[in-house]
């Protein structure tokens, strides 16, 4: 029986290894994790994410094929194909801060690796990675490896957060890259024959390790890029009354652009976005090819403009004042169908009305109180830096009445509030009774939808002031100041 042991049960681990578990009953996989958190709830009832589907994947396998354990190193010692899934986050310190990815859990990975290692082992880069990685790692592996030989395999993960299930079981591509040697391509050829299981052959792509990698950071970079470019539109649309969701439709009509991906918002979140292209931005940097990081930085910068543009949005229209005001924000989560906020732009829209000392009344149906409060007080990066997350004694997580309040419920959440503001575009949002929230709030009641879930014409005919991303402005806004300088 080949075995399979992933560093790592994360949002990645987690649910690619269930779902090879799921698809190969004749391999054993076995997800390790330095978290024992983590790993008890990912062997309880109540796993530690939400993603549609997952629950039924595991708990079909669990402990027959499928284990988890925080036993690191012996699993590692037993494997076969060891997947390293572990947080690259971007460096917060040091050379390269605030672009670089921080490989600290990654080498520390590697070196236990080569540590406990007694046969030979296939390690396979699961984690996003600097382009070149897999050199360092092979070095770090060589080097501490008393004779044992490792082949390094790029494997980059392609899966979307709140769609992983079907991501998983139905994927565009798989990409494994491996060294153009007889053993490098002896291991592709193993890893190739573990996705055989359910992947149709065509979908499963081999390269060189260096186009593996990168092709990652690409994708990534490149769909950031359709998200800035429709929500630049976004501006524009709203300075001209042009409607974007009618531009995008008809830009995406064109097959060589198609319409995934052409919904505007009030900017890209999420774990990988922006680090990927600071990320790239970086090694660009890094290679003297300045003229290309600043073409993909530009990217990122969009999308905090978008932001901005947002939190203006709403003060302005307010008087130009939020001081005292109750604010509710429905929806927390980066994107729907998932309890994660890594990056989510309600962070900085939070912080962006608290810094007009907004009072705000927060709720979302995945995302804990807990989360929230620990989300509003986290440094830039520091969130994927468990180290650093030392909460400052007075923050918002340590006082209850303070300007941050978070409720179980979406109609109390708008109770008595000046002004709502939607940052997910969770599907109950679109359901909700409007009138009946009209009623409960303070007048003139604003709604702001940073995720065109609500029908503005349907909201105004209620008596709502409405701004919705890139649709033609409420009279109320039409000479107010648009964006702020950046
Ligand atoms: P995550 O933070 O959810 O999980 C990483 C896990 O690794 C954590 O549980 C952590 O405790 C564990 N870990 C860190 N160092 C360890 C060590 N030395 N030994 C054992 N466990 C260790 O991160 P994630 O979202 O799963 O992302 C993992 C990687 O996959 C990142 O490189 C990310 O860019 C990439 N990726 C993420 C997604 C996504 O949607 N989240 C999609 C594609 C690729
Ligand atoms: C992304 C990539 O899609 C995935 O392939 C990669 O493996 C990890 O990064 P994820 O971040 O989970 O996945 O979700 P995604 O669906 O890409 O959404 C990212 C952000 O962009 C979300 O905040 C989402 O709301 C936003 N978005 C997406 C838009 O604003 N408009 C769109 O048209 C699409």
């Amino acid at each position: 029986m080949v075995k399979i042991c992933c560093i790592g049960a994360g949002y990645v681990g987690g649910p690619t290894m269930a779902m090879i578990a799921f698809k190969c009953p004749d391999i054993q996989v076995v997800v390790v994790d330095i978290s024992a958190p983590r790993i008890n709830a990912w062997n309880s009832d109540r796993l530690p994410i939400f993603e549609p589907g997952l629950d039924d994947v595991v708990r079909s396998c669990r402990n027959n094929n499928l284990f988890f354990s925080t036993d690191v190193e012996s699993h590692v010692a037993d494997a076969d194909i060891i997947f390293v899934s572990v947080n690259t986050p971007t460096k917060t310190r040091g050379l390269g801060a605030g672009k670089a990815a921080d490989l600290t859990y990654w080498e520390s990975a590697a070196r236990m690796i080569a540590e406990v290692a007694k046969s030979d082992k296939i390690v396979v880069e699961k984690s996003t990675v600097p382009v070149k990685t897999a050199e360092a790692i092979e070095k770090i592996l060589t080097h501490n490896s008393r004779g044992i030989n490792f082949q390094i395999l790029s494997n980059p993960e392609f899966l979307a957060e709140g769609t992983a299930i079907d991501d998983l079981a139905n994927p565009d591509r798989v990409l494994i890259g491996g060294r153009e040697t007889p053993e490098g391509q002896k291991a592709v050829a193993a890893l190739k024959d573990v996705y055989a299981h359910w992947v149709p052959e065509d979908r499963i792509i081999t390269m060189n390790l260096w186009s593996a990698e990168l092709s990652k950071l690409a994708a990534n970079a490149i769909l950031a890029q359709r998200i800035s470019s429709i929500n630049a539109m976004s501006a524009l649309c709203e300075a001209t009354g042009a409607d974007v969701s009618e531009v995008a439709y008809a830009v995406g009509k064109d097959s060589r652009i198609g319409h995934k991906f052409l919904n505007a918002s009030v900017g890209f979140g999420g774990s990988c976005f922006q680090k990927d292209i600071l990320n790239l931005v970086y090694i660009c940097e890094c290679n003297g090819l300045i003229e290309v990081a600043n073409y993909w930085k530009q990217v990122v910068q969009i999308n905090d403009y978008q932001k901005a543009r947002f939190v203006n949005r709403v003060v302005s229209s307010m008087f130009n004042t939020v001081s005292g005001k109750k604010i509710a924000i429905l929806g927390f989560a980066f994107k729907k169908d998932t309890g994660d906020t890594r990056e989510t732009p309600a962070i900085d829209v939070c912080q962006g009305l608290l810094g007009d000392k907004a009072q705000l009344c927060i709720y979302d149906p995945q995302v804990t109180e807990e989360q929230i409060r620990r989300d509003l007080v986290t440094s830039k990066f520091d969130w994927d830096h468990p180290q650093h997350l030392v909460v400052p004694p007075g923050s918002p997580t340590s006082n209850k009445n303070d300007t941050v309040r978070v409720t179980g419920d979406a109609y109390e959440a708008a109770k008595g509030a000046h002004g709502i503001c939607i940052m997910t575009e969770w599907e109950e949002f679109k359901l909700l009774d409007y009138e009946r929230i009209y009623q409960g709030m303070e007048k003139p009641a604003f709604v702001f939808d940073g995720r065109n879930v609500v029908k503005p014409e349907e909201l105004r005919k209620i008596g709502f002031i409405v701004y919705s991303v890139g649709k033609p402005l409420d009279p109320w806004m039409k000479d107010l100041p648009a964006a702020p300088s950046t």
